[in-house]
């Protein structure tokens, strides 16, 4: 039978060593796995951290292992390119940072063995992903394991899969479930047992062959489907390599037998019926611990995207850790999953984009929760060609060569025309918009994608992504840009309402469920992290957005009072907004009843006096909420927004009444010649300081200025750091001053509708 034995135990780490260590290095420091090195200077802004190659030596006594004929390495997650050294000598290489690979070292085994890995997480033009909104965390940052198996065995060399591939169809009330194996050095008289048994292990069913028969399809009569957040009912399938009566190897996949499809006019169908899939998007690292997670981070993320009331999670932007596809398939959300293919097609790269989504399909085909295959995230931002269209192509093809029961998808950047030709390549698509963020404004959503339906009433459209940055700043005005907690839940106040009354969507994914590390980022006032979260990167604070979703998706009955750490204001009268999935509310303060509410669109929205203290409490049936709010005579400056270490503060800035500064929006400043002129001049300074006539690679193009047009453009010089460009306070105050000289359009023409319209 096989063995698998953990080594996630006392490492040696280096990130000076130059070379592989001919002996154990006592002298390095030592770590437990998981493990990365970008934990603290990938997440503190800067665009600074260390990106190069570093070491991990461990011991490895024959004595300790288990007995038996062949032994594997089994790494779960190396980033981004690793290269496994036994007793010296390279057995095994691995480019792409997040997916499963083994190792054999059964010939190489010793008494007394050293192991060495170097993992690198350097720039290069060849492994995806290399330009992202996210810091790339080198390390060992998944289990690392030894897998002991008999000479005849599960293939465990195929791509990192499992050996076993189970294909459940539904038929009527029963299912036929073809299970496969894939078998390495299997003799003559050596026979196969399969089984699938039910939630309890009750065996359902069973077959049994000779070796070579590794394809058999067997039946569950009655079966129990799984059904989504409903009802995530998981079977398991097993096989067992038998000789003489003894079991030489054993394996097992859990499954569910589920019938979907993406219809382009009704959404998502599960099971026959409508099943509208409402979630967010998850990034995996973690606040001071980057990447390297254990199963109850895991664990606390999967319970806070439940207590959302989500019905799916895209798992952005890369193969995330397995134990998280089996949490989703236990329960029941339904997920997208992705390869880093991103942001800037690389020629180089396409065999790696082709390895890792094989290693994608090949290692999770068996989990119900999947139900599409993401090829690429906004990867014409910066434009597309041919060879862009060839890869997708094939890895269209390639997807579904390796999975037929799977459609693909793609996650398009708002500002690629709707008619490019590479949206034609997936079975659907969705669009990343940021209307209302970044550019144009929150109504602007629907309509959008109206149009885009009218236009291909065939072709089933999503939204992969649509969010903005909420930090612990507050107003009582919130607008776009500013970084509040309260702009952040009207944002998703007005997305909700016009996305989820949209049933023609197959999929909305709020972007992000978690803020996130991306160490180029200069924002908020919190650098190195992108804070389009719902909740914090810590996990320990859901801001007030995270609550409306839940007003509308969960059923578990809660109310919620908004602006809690926004307890200090000056006005006389003020909004308080309570979000609740009854359908009434009243509100009190200091034990008077100041209004009662009842709504379907579950926000409400009440005036509240603001006299001394008021203790203020919401109460919808059985559930309550409240806090203490203070009147107070001046805007206490803890709520407004303070950029760290940044070149310029937006109250450093000089603003004459009637004319431009770095202060206003960026569309607004292009609404005239001059202000075009200037803007334009500056940004060809820019390009000039970035890398040949691009910014880190993007093009500061039409298409791009619109989409960034809401920003102020102080802001908007900030979040160039996320391109790599630093903006002296010297050239900003050169261009304020310039700014300062430009007279305010008295007739602003109305913005137009964004991007890529028909
Ligand atoms: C992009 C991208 C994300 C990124 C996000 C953002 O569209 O796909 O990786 O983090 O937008 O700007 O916040």
């Amino acid at each position: 039978m096989r063995q698998t034995v953990n080594l996630n135990h006392k490492w040696a780490f280096s990130k000076e060593a130059a070379e592989v260590p001919a002996e154990f290095p006592k002298n390095w420091v030592f770590v437990n796995l998981p493990h990365t090195w970008n934990a603290i200077d990938g997440q503190d802004g800067g665009n600074d951290y260390y990106r190069g190659t570093c070491y991990y030596a461990k011991q490895i006594l024959k004595s300790e292992l288990p007995q038996n004929a062949r032994y594997y390495l089994e790494f779960c997650g190396a980033n981004a390119s690793a290269q496994v050294y036994w007793n010296g000598e390279c057995i095994g290489r691995h480019d792409g940072g997040y997916s499963t690979f083994r190792t054999e070292i059964s010939e190489a085994l010793q008494e007394e063995n050293l192991l060495v890995v170097s993992v690198d997480n350097g720039e290069n033009e060849t492994v995806y992903p290399q330009m992202a909104d996210f810091t790339f965390y080198g390390g060992l940052y998944r289990d690392v394991n030894l897998i002991a198996v008999s000479d005849a065995h599960f293939d465990l060399e195929y791509y990192g899969g499992s050996g076993i591939a189970v294909t459940p169809t539904v038929q009527g009330d029963s299912a036929q479930v073809r299970v496969q194996v894939f078998l390495n050095s299997v003799k003559k008289g050596q026979s196969l047992f399969y089984c699938l048994q039910d939630r309890d292990g009750k065996h359902v069913s069973e077959a049994v062959c000779t070796a070579d028969c590794t394809e058999v399809t067997m039946e569950i009569p009655k079966v129990h489907l799984w059904h989504g957040r409903k009802s995530p009912y998981l079977y398991t399938a097993c096989a067992e390599l038998r000789e003489n009566g003894e079991v030489l190897d054993r394996v097992s996949a859990r499954f569910g037998c589920r019938s979907f499809r993406i219809d382009a006019e009704k959404g998502f169908i599960l099971n026959g019926e409508p099943y509208p899939l409402r979630g967010v998007s998850r990034h995996q690292d973690r606040w001071g611990l980057g990447n390297a997670l254990l199963p109850e981070h895991h664990e606390e993320d999967m319970d806070l995207i439940c207590e959302l009331g989500a019905t799916t999670v895209r798992l952005a932007h890369y193969q995330h850790d397995r134990y998280f596809y089996d949490l989703c398939d236990e329960r029941g959300l339904v997920v997208w999953a992705e390869i880093p293919y991103i942001s800037k097609h690389m020629p180089k790269a396409s065999e790696n984009a082709e390895a890792q989504l094989r290693e994608l399909i090949v290692q999770n085909y068996n989990h119900p929760s999947i139900v599409v295959w993401g090829l690429s995230n906004e990867i014409t931002m910066n434009g597309s060609d041919a060879d862009l269209l060839e890869t997708h192509k094939h890895l269209n093809a390639l997807a579904h060569e390796l999975d037929s029961t799977r459609p693909t998808t793609v996650a398009v950047v708002s500002m690629c025309d709707m008619h490019d030709p590479y949206l034609k390549i997936p079975d659907v698509i969705s669009y990343n918009h940021y209307f209302g963020w970044y550019g144009g404004d929150t109504a602007m959503n629907g309509p959008w994608l109206d149009r885009f339906h009218e236009t291909f009433p065939d072709l089933p459209i999503g939204v992969s992504e649509y969010g903005c940055e909420g930090l612990d700043w507050h107003t009582s005005d919130p607008v776009q840009g500013d970084y509040t907690e309260e702009y952040q839940a009207y944002y998703h106040e007005e997305l909700i309402k016009q996305l989820f009354t949209r049933p023609y969507l197959w999929a909305t994914h709020v972007w992000n469920m978690f803020d996130f590390g991306a160490d180029a980022r200069n924002e908020g006032g919190e650098n190195g992290q992108n804070h389009k979260g719902l909740v914090t990167f810590d996990r320990k604070y859901k801001k007030d957005a995270f609550y409306a979703y839940k007003a509308w998706l969960s059923d578990e009955p809660f109310v919620h009072i908004c602006g809690k750490r926004y307890t200090e204001r000056t006005e006389e009268v003020t909004k308080v907004t309570v979000y609740s999935n009854l359908p009434t509310v009243e509100l009190f303060r200091n034990g008077e009843s100041i209004d009662r509410q009842t709504s379907r669109e579950h926000f409400f929205y009440f005036d509240v006096p603001n006299i001394g203290e008021s203790r203020i409490e919401a109460v919808a049936g059985e559930v309550t909420d409240g806090f203490v709010l203070q009147k107070v005579d001046s805007f206490p400056e803890k709520y407004r927004l303070k950029e760290k270490g940044a070149v310029l503060n937006w109250f450093d800035i000089t603003a004459p009444e009637g004319y431009f500064s770095l202060n206003d929006k960026l569309s607004e400043i292009l609404e005239t010649d001059e202000g075009k002129k200037i803007f334009f001049t500056f940004a060809e300074a820019l390009n000039r300081k970035g890398k040949g006539e691009k910014i880190a690679g993007f093009t500061m193009g039409a298409d791009m200025l619109k989409m960034l047009g809401g920003f102020t453009v102080l802001r908007l010089t900030g979040l160039l750091g996320t391109a790599g460009v630093q903006v002296e306070k010297d050239e900003l105050l050169e261009l304020n001053r310039q700014l300062n000289q430009i007279p305010r359009a008295s007739n602003i023409a109305p913005s137009d509708e964004g991007a890529g319209t028909p």
